[in-house]
């Protein structure tokens, strides 16, 4: 019976090993194909032209809260746009793939993260007052003083770029990577992914050019029809195609571009989704480099189950999660039984 017990271990571990090993080689194959590819020209829209200098996006708010500042030795700094309402997602994070302590053991040696979360206004002032106290608890909030809506997304990501490049940023990041609050990484591919990724980045990881990678989406039309939650008339956006743009879930980039993406905002007329914002203004930086992993992004659209599956045999690095039971269920189909003992007495 022992004998036994013993060669179905041995079995075991091996199968795990085989699976394991098999999906790192699978992450560094694709990612070495995929950087070898460039990221197709992308249409470029005359805003200099049409604009010049003039402020066509005056914007002046003001960060009415922020987080303990960078201990100076912070290279990735994770910047997870949040709503205010959603704490128990905020939670989520601090306590599972982001949290500097659990994402450290999957970086190369030398690199340390640091998370923060930026959100606006919330209408209610009971609302406030839990976030007053998540600030004293945690001190890792950016709020600034717009009223946090969907419409005011891109306001959102534009005091994220003008936070990363202020002084009480993270002057020593080197990588800047923006996060909504339900996505999820698996963290044991993201870890063959994040080697291979900065070994391409190469110079201009350490020398913080301008680059930003991501899903990136292609000729993408504006929704023209007025019942549409993503309508933009022409007055809005007069153009019939949008410049490459990088999905909201997850992109990179380098902190130097932060900043001048948000020197440009003021130069480019504001339009309500963020992701496709930040790349139309991204598009207007001359010397920028692009760098599609599509690949690596899980489709939104599966269901739990077929992620479970996804998740131990393909090399997605970034899912989508439905909700916040589907965020802690597929992070326990990832974790050790170190970075989450809990996983096993939980219901999952
Ligand atoms: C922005 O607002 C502050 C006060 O909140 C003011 O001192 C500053 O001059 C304003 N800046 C611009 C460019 O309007
Ligand atoms: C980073 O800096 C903090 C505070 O100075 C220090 O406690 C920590 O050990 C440093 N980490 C590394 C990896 O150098
Ligand atoms: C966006 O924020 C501004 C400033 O707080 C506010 O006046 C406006 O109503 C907000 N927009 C929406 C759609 O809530
Ligand atoms: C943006 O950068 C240019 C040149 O570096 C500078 O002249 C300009 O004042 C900046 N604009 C803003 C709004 O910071």
């Amino acid at each position: 019976m022992l004998l036994f017990r013993y060669i179905l271990f041995l079995c075991i571990t091996t199968i795990y090993a085989e699976v394991h090993i098999k999906q790192q080689n699978n992450v560094q194959k694709i990612m070495h194909e995929t950087l070898k590819r460039k990221a197709p020209p992308s249409i470029k829209i005359p805003y200099k032209k049409e604009y010049g200098d003039v402020t066509v996006n005056p914007h002046n708010f003001t960060f009415i809260s922020q987080p303990e500042p960078c201990r100076g030795n912070e290279t990735i700094l994770v910047t997870a746009h949040s709503a205010t309402q959603n704490f128990q997602r905020r939670l989520a994070l601090r306590n599972t793939w982001a949290n500097p302590r659990i994402l450290q053991k999957y970086l190369p040696k030398g690199h340390q993260s640091k998370l923060i979360f930026i959100l606006g206004l919330p209408s209610k002032s009971s609302e406030q007052t839990l976030i007053n106290y998540e600030q004293a608890m945690y001190r890792d909030l950016v709020q600034v003083n717009f009223m946090d809506h969907y419409r005011n997304n891109t306001y959102k990501a534009i005091y994220n770029m003008k936070w990363i490049s202020s002084y009480k940023g993270c002057p020593e990041a080197k990588l800047v990577v923006k996060v909504d609050d339900d996505v999820i990484f698996n963290l044991q591919a993201f870890s063959s992914f994040f080697k291979t990724f900065t070994h391409t980045l190469g110079d201009s990881f350490k020398l913080s050019s301008y680059f930003i990678a991501g899903n990136i989406q292609h000729n993408r039309r504006p929704f023209r029809n007025p019942a549409s939650k993503w309508y933009l008339s022409r007055k809005d956006y007069k153009y019939d195609t949008f410049p490459m743009w990088l999905q909201g879930l997850t992109y990179f980039l380098s902190p130097r571009l932060a900043k001048e993406i948000y020197n440009l905002s003021f130069t480019t007329p504001y339009i309500f989704t963020d992701d496709i914002y930040i790349g139309i203004v991204a598009n207007r930086v001359v010397q920028l480099k692009q760098y599609p992993l599509n690949q690596f992004y899980s489709d939104p659209f599966f269901q739990l189950a077929k992620q479970s599956l996804y998740w131990k045999s393909k090399p997605y690095v970034f899912y989508h999660s439905h909700s916040i039971e589907d965020f802690f269920r597929l992070w326990c189909l990832s974790c050790n039984s170190v970075t989450c003992a809990w996983c096993s007495k939980a219901k999952v």
